[in-house]
């Protein structure tokens, strides 16, 4: 396996408080690692530094050998890191099929003038993405429900939806903040299976951040726990699950149903 992405040191202060310190993480190719914690660790806060949306205080963020900081949101996307988000962010009033396309207009080579005039390129093109749209739901089981609005979709659905938007721009990391918050226990299950085949599936990279331990534990090659911005343990899940700092401060009550 050979590294896709080297975090080192990375570190945020807002005013006195240091959300993140000292991060790191070499994330090998088709890896998936979780990044677990209890509220107010930092997790987000990472992902908002390794898509661009906060520059780290210090610290260095490596894609493929390429310095990553200082770059603006859409870079790292087109340079492939894209995330879903911890709050669903959805066009509540666009089909599930619009959703997903929208999701790839950053990438659109169409001109406007082009749009206008509706040129038979820009009909091939549009025809392009609407059937990579289709091929995308097909592959998350969700083809049926391409012509839904997705504020009509359940809920377990509309996180889906989120994870077709992000693969839309054939990431080569994928960013999961919290892929089964507020989901009922029996959609977990599927979301786990989901997110094994889809890292294989689109050869992707993962990094999850989970409240669940029990939806982390199977899936994770590998876990960091976060406490106070700090990480306090890593390894292989079995190995982080019997640390006595991560169940002081956090898997004890989650491992017994709790999280
Ligand atoms: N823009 C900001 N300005 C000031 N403080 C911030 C900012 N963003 C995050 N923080 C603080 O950084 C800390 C880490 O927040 P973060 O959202 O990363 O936590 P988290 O681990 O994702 O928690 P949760 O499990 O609740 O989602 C918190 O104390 C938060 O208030
Ligand atoms: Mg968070």
């Amino acid at each position: 396996m050979s590294t896709i992405l080297e975090v080192k040191n990375l570190t945020i202060k807002f005013g006195g408080l240091v959300a993140v310190d000292d991060f790191n993480l070499d994330l090998e190719k088709g890896e998936l690692v979780a990044v677990i914690g209890p509220n107010g660790a930092g997790k987000t806060t990472i992902f908002n530094m390794l898509t661009g949306i906060y520059r780290p205080t210090t610290g260095t963020i490596k894609l493929e050998g390429e310095d990553m900081v200082g770059l603006k949101p859409y870079q790292f996307a087109q340079r492939g890191i894209t995330r879903t988000f911890q709050n669903i962010r959805l066009f509540a009033n666009a089909s599930v099929a619009d959703n997903v396309k929208m999701a790839a207009t950053m990438h659109a080579k169409d001109s406007l003038l082009q749009s206008f005039l509706r040129t038979p390129k820009m009909v091939e093109n549009e025809r392009e993405l609407d059937e990579k749209v289709m091929d995308l739901l097909r592959r998350l089981n969700m083809a049926d429900k391409a012509d839904l609005l997705a504020k009509n979709l359940p809920y377990g659905d509309q996180r889906r939806l989120e994870i077709a938007r992000a693969l839309m721009t054939d990431p080569k990391i994928l960013l999961l903040d919290e892929p089964v918050a507020g989901m009922i226990t029996t959609e977990l299950e599927e979301m786990a299976q989901l997110v094994v085949k889809i890292r294989k599936d689109f050869n992707v990279s993962i990094i999850m951040i989970e409240h669940h331990m029990n939806f982390v534990m199977p899936i994770a090659d590998r876990i960091k726990v976060l406490d106070f911005g700090k990480t306090i343990a890593e390894g292989v899940p079995e190995v982080v699950q019997k640390d006595p700092k991560v169940i002081e401060a956090y898997l004890g009550g989650a491992l017994n149903g709790n999280a």
